[in-house]
């Protein structure tokens, strides 16, 4: 609905509500109608113009015109420098004409094919940042009498509001598109490559739990992804517009720890100079993203189970109860089950924070995902370093097919990045590859082992080659391998064979 003026309002009244408007109306064309509609009846004229300055073609044009002839007037496109309009658009200053016949400056075209009598002009010019963008004019009085001095004053504050109302839209269209362009660039930034059968369940996995609050443990090596999927997750689901907090609990000791995940009071320690917002807080309504959670003190294990009960926490040195919604994803590359075995991570912490479990399995057990990821970073780093349209040799890409990578797809990363910096910017051969392309010797196969750690180690990987062979199908792995599919079963548990 649109809001109209009461007359019986002062006018301190209707510059308030104006003022309002500014700060309050999204709608620019509509804003700017309010506010010259309001110019108009207070100084009670006949007709009245907001003009803009087209950046490009250095015209003005009537963005919005009142009185008999507003449509007519919309035709029209004034130089700079032309007509009263233009001389005050070039001037950057106003200017009253009391009697129109009477100066070189008027521009009677526009007045004489509409024929629209004129009598006397009062032209102000909008700034932004130092800059005119456009002009208010208002035509005669109602009673046919000319504009007066005073009328400048009032005329001046409404310009003003205008260019207000127009820099406000303008800065926000601005951030709407910086906010979009961040967007698009993280998306590419972000972008989780893989399409082995294996990682492809861990995806479809994470799309699943992505559009529910579900708290979601992601468990994998070093480098496998875990943040990247984290940060999918968090964007795939209805929070993605809210914040994603990431901390690391591995960095902090654990009263460093206490003061960023819950914040703290002005005074609750030497240097905690004014309250400051946790991590917590800083997610409400979006994620929290707890890196390494298998580091975590008993102290600080005990402190977040009780987060995670009963939904609220308090600031370091506060006593007011702080209740915050906030989707909690976990990570770690330990093997968590069997630190709650062993007493070293609290049992009912780890199934608040299990509730979903995605293990991504490490890059030596899905090898098929290496050539596209090697060719994803080859790509990245080329364009960055200025080579782009590199290739990788045949021997390369088998020295690395051969590869273990213990540190996973970070590490193939950063090999990409130095075979493409180190290299002839055509090709990365096998040279350029900061790998030892030697195979790791057959699991089991190591000085200092008993027999039955051995072939436990023997076991595990023997039982994981065969499922991944056979697509994880248990019945197909057992039949290969010669052995009872619940056999097999107690052996995948027992190894804690996980990602098939
Ligand atoms: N599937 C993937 N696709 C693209 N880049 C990946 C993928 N997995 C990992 N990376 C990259 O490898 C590096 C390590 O990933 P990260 O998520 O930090 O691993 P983690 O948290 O498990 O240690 C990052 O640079 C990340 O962007
Ligand atoms: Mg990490």
């Amino acid at each position: 609905m649109r809001k109209t003026i009461s007359e019986s309002y002062t006018p301190i009244d209707r510059l308030k509500e104006i003022s309002n408007w500014v700060s309050s109306v999204l709608d620019l064309d509509h804003l700017l109608e309010l506010i010259i509609d309001s110019a108009t009846r207070m100084m009670k004229a006949k007709a009245s113009s907001l003009l803009l300055l087209d950046p490009k073609t250095r015209k003005l044009y009537f963005k919005v015109a009142t009185g008999e002839k507003k449509e007519e007037v919309r035709k029209y496109e004034i130089d700079m420098g032309q007509g009263i309009a233009g001389y005050v658009a070039q001037k950057g200053e106003p200017l009253l004409i009391p009697d129109v016949t009477k100066d070189s400056r008027w521009y009677k075209v526009i007045s004489e094919s509409t024929g629209f009598e004129t009598k006397s002009i009062a032209c102000v010019p909008m700034e932004m940042d130092g800059q005119v963008i456009g002009v208010v004019e208002i035509i005669d009085k109602e009673d046919g009498s000319a504009i007066r001095e005073e009328d400048m004053n009032t005329l001046t504050v409404f310009a003003q509001l205008a260019s207000l109302a127009i820099s406000n839209a303008r800065k926000f269209d601005q951030f709407k598109k910086e906010n979009r362009d961040l967007r698009e660039e993280l998306e590419t930034k972000y972008q989780i490559i893989g399409d082995s059968p294996v990682f492809q369940k861990v995806l479809s996995d994470a799309f699943k739990v992505a559009n529910s609050k579900t708290t979601t443990l992601l468990v994998g090596e070093s480098g496998t992804g875990k943040e990247l999927l984290a940060r999918l997750i968090h964007r795939a689901g209805p929070r993605k517009d809210k914040p994603m907090i990431i901390l690391n609990c591995a960095a902090l000791p654990e009263t460093l720890l206490e003061a960023e995940l819950f914040g703290y009071e002005k005074g609750a320690f030497t240097g905690a100079l004014a309250r400051n917002a946790g991590k917590f807080e800083l997610a409400d309504e979006g994620t929290i993203f707890l890196d390494e959670i298998g580091e975590m003190t008993p102290g600080m294990q005990a402190k977040l189970l009780r987060v995670l009960q009963e939904g609220i926490f308090y600031r370091v040195g506060g006593n007011k109860s702080i209740s915050v919604d906030v989707r909690v994803i976990s990570a770690t590359n330990r093997n968590i089950a069997e630190e709650v075995a062993e007493g070293r991570f609290r049992e009912d912490l780890y199934y608040r924070l299990n509730v979903v479990r995605l293990n991504i399995p490490p890059l030596r057990e899905r090898k098929a995902d290496i050539p596209l990821l090697a060719n994803y970073f080859l790509e990245e780093f080329s364009i960055e370093n200025g080579s782009p349209g590199m290739k990788i040799s045949d021997q390369a890409m088998k020295k690395m097919l051969e590869y273990d990578w213990p540190g996973n797809v970070r590490e193939l990363r950063n090999a990409l990045e130095r075979a493409v910096v180190m290299g002839n910017g055509q090709e990365v051969v096998s040279e350029d590859l900061p790998i030892t392309g030697i195979k790791a010797a057959p699991s089991g196969l190591e000085f200092g082992l008993t027999l039955k750690e051995a072939l436990d180690h023997f076991k595990k990987e023997f039982v994981t080659l065969n499922l991944q062979n056979t697509g994880g199908n248990r019945s197909k792995a057992a039949k290969v391998m010669g052995i009872q599919r619940t056999y097999l079963s107690r052996l995948i548990s027992k190894y804690n064979i996980i990602g098939i």
